[in-house]
């Protein structure tokens, strides 16, 4: 599968089949969030891997009871160790890093045929509280992976128009 045929195919999955995910396939999807670019390369990331059941519950009653993070067989935290760190321009480097590292996880869990899904409405204090997180560091988001009920395939997106995102040289 390449970039493209990834970023077609990758969806929210909320629904996922029993069977877990191999060990060394999860490492390819981690491996993926390794080899992410970053500020200044600090890699001020960390990446906890949640099967626990009981700790999947306690994870999906933090995300305000999205069955999907309880459901799934996998959920991965991904964490900045220094929320406070801006980039020159203001904005959180913490942020910004783990979510290109987690969006490269999306895809190459697309290319392996796992489902993914952004988890960002949970409460940062009970998941932390969960995974025993340090009070210093901030989890950016919660990623359930699994084999999905409905294999991924290419399908319509709800997106706006190129039109409508797109300006050329300044603010339209
Ligand atoms: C930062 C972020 C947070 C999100 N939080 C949640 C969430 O808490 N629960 C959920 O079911 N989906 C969540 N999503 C998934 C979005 O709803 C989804 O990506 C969007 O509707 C587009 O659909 P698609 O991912 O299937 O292309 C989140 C997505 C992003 C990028």
């Amino acid at each position: 599968m390449d970039v493209e045929e990834a970023i077609r195919v990758r969806r929210s999955v909320r629904s996922y089949e029993g069977r877990g995910v191999p060990e060394e396939v999860l490492k390819k999807v981690l491996d993926a969030a390794r080899m992410a670019p970053s500020a200044h390369n600090k890699q001020d990331w960390k990446f906890i891997v949640v099967r626990d059941e009981e700790k999947r519950k306690e994870l999906c009653r933090a995300a305000g009871g999205q069955a999907q993070v309880r459901d799934a067989p996998v959920v991965v935290a991904g964490i900045t160790t220094d929320p406070e760190d801006r980039l020159p321009s203001g904005v959180s480097s913490g942020i910004m890093d783990l979510s290109i590292a987690m969006d490269h996880m999306t895809l190459k869990a697309a290319e392996e045929g796992l489902g993914t899904c952004w988890i960002g409405a949970f409460d940062q204090e009970s998941a932390k509280r969960a995974l025993g997180v340090p009070k210093r560091c901030e989890i950016v988001a919660l990623m359930p992976i699994g084999y999905p009920k409905e294999p991924l395939r290419k399908k319509e997106k709800n997106r706006k128009s190129l039109d409508e995102i797109v300006s050329y040289e300044g603010f339209a």
